[in-house]
């Protein structure tokens, strides 16, 4: 059957497993009748589907059964929590809840909704078609608190609900926060520590912490968050950055929405796991059988600076690392490129550090673009010459670079001498093939590069998946491609640079990737 992986919902770490469960519709390759699909992992990377975990059988969610969270409750029992829709007419969107049929069972085959579901309706005044995708509850001085997402006017809302008991819960007063962006699906809200890599559990509050609030945006399809400070006993969230809610920071400035994280307790450390849909024709989609991706997991942490977080893929897909090749002290003329010769390199992770010179020849930064990366990044693609750059790598390009998708750095610089660091992915040669969507992505990077004289890169490339890591994740950038030349043996890797100056990798290294193992049946 066609269908489509979908918003990742309620990752979970069990007994020595990762669950992982999907929006995912067996009818089609649409968004309609979606059901909650249920795959395990020991490490991540390699996973065992186990078939439905959620459809439809309750009058509270006949008429759909819609994103969610878990949670996992004081005495180590997860809980689902997810939206469901009760009419048939319209989306009209309830919470329900659901538990284990048999705790001892580490693959949680079977769940069961308790009969006091639906557990939160909307109240009145609220708008009943924009009320959904209940976030992992948290627990504080004896109380249970729980975010839903909703709208009203055009604000984005973050309603939270408390319970003692995990059955009854009551709306608080206000939201625990808000903002002029339009509707908030799929919220996430997390401690980070203010110091250190180390994930938090999702109840942990005290003062070495810091909280994320992350929203989907309805309208403009990506994650955004801010990072702020909570308060229990007010029940607010308050952005450090007042304008936070403005200036977008998101975790990934490609195709990525509907993301969660969770706790691993395992590995003590919080693991974000996304979704890309894809850049093809639905009727390609329905050729191929599926469509979207989850991207792979990625710890998350609070940048030392505090104003950001930080991603990095988990260390398990280096398992998945075989050949490689490195080069080191290479400089690259302006240009110039050269071939990464020795490895296939349509699956392949590729670490690169580059040196630049002085920022001299660097171009002036024109303000106006200070919030429109892409569109800058559109006007000074990677075949526009530049001052610093633009340098990256040619990924997935054919032998004669009719198709190539560039991953780059563009270094300007402000009226005080300070660099502005643009990372982009620019997909617009990516392939001769039919009608695709290209969108060129971008963002800024918050790096000191004139101290260091050094930037990062890494990309995992997975056929048709291109995803960037900028400056050691403070950057993300994660695309959908589908060249028609450069498949298979056919995809070349280059590091190239059409800047002013030269730039010097001191070190790349690629390896060739072996395939995870997908699908198996467990
Ligand atoms: C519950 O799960 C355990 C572990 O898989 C199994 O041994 C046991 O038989 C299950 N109990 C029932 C009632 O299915
Ligand atoms: C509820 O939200 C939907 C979708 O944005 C909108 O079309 C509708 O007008 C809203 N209803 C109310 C009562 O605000
Ligand atoms: C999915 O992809 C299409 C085309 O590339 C895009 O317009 C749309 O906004 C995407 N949806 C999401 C949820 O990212
Ligand atoms: C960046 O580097 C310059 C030069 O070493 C230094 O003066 C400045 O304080 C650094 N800025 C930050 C934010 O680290």
């Amino acid at each position: 059957s066609v269908h489509v992986d979908n918003f990742g919902t309620g990752p979970l770490y069990y007994k020595g497993w990762y669950h992982l469960f999907y929006q995912y519709n067996p009818k089609g390759a649409d968004w309609v009748n979606t059901l909650w699909a249920h795959s395990v992992s020991r490490d991540l990377i390699n996973w065992n589907v186990l078939g439905l975990a959620l459809e439809p059988s309750i009058r509270s969610d006949q008429y759909g059964v819609w994103s969610g969270s878990a949670t996992i409750l004081l005495d180590g029992t997860p809980v689902l929590v997810y939206t469901g829709i009760n009419r048939p007419d319209t989306p009209y969107q309830v919470q329900n809840v659901a538990i284990p049929k048999n705790k001892s069972d580490p693959l949680l085959r079977e769940w069961v909704k308790p009969d006091y579901n639906p557990i939160i309706v909307p109240d009145s005044g609220m708008n009943v078609t924009q009320f959904r995708d209940p976030s992992t509850a948290w627990h504080i001085d004896g109380q249970w608190r729980i975010l839903v997402g909703g709208e009203k006017g055009s604000h984005g809302q973050a309603y939270v609900y408390r319970s003692t008991d995990f059955k009854h819960w009551v709306r608080a007063k206000h939201p625990l926060h808000s903002a002029t962006s339009g509707m908030w699906e799929c919220l996430d809200f997390f401690p980070v520590l203010i110091q250190g890599q180390k994930g938090l559990d999702t109840s942990e509050h005290s003062g070495r912490v810091k909280y994320v609030l992350k929203s989907s945006l309805e309208k403009a399809r990506y994650d955004y968050y801010t990072i702020g400070t909570y308060n229990s006993r007010t029940e607010r969230y308050v952005p450090d950055d007042l304008n936070g809610d403005y200036h977008r920071l998101r975790y990934d400035y490609g195709k990525f929405y509907a993301s969660k994280t969770f706790f691993d307790p395992a590995r003590q450390r919080r693991v974000l796991v996304g979704w890309a849909n894809e850049s093809d024709t639905v009727p390609d989609d329905i050729a191929k059988g599926w469509s979207g991706i989850h991207a792979i997991p990625r710890k998350i942490w609070l940048d030392p600076g505090g104003k950001q977080l930080v991603q990095w893929p988990i260390e398990e897909v280096e398992q998945l690392r075989r050949k490689s090749v490195s080069v080191t002290n290479k400089v690259v003329k302006p240009r110039n490129h050269f071939e990464v010769k020795g490895l296939e390199t349509y699956q392949a992770d590729v670490e690169v550090s580059f040196e630049i010179p002085s920022l001299e020849r660097a171009e002036p930064f024109d303000h106006a673009f200070s919030n429109d990366a892409p569109k800058l990044c559109r006007m000074k693609g990677a075949d526009n010459k530049g001052g610093v750059g633009p340098f990256g790598l040619w990924v997935l390009a054919s032998a004669n670079l009719e198709e190539k998708t560039a991953v780059f750095f563009r270094i300007f610089k402000d009226g005080h001498g300070k660099p502005v660091v643009l990372m982009c992915t620019d997909p617009s040669k990516s392939s001769l093939g039919r009608d695709l969507d290209k969108p060129t992505y971008a963002g800024f990077v918050n790096s000191n590069v004139s101290s260091s004289g050094k930037i990062s890169l890494r990309s995992l490339i997975d056929h048709s998946v291109v995803e960037s890591f900028g400056a050691g994740g403070k950057t993300c950038i994660i695309s959908r491609v589908y060249p028609s030349i450069a498949i298979g043996q056919n995809a070349h890797l280059y590091v190239f640079n059409n800047g002013d100056v030269d730039v010097k990798v001191s070190r790349l290294k690629a390896w060739e990737m072996e395939s995870s193992k997908m699908n198996n049946s467990a």
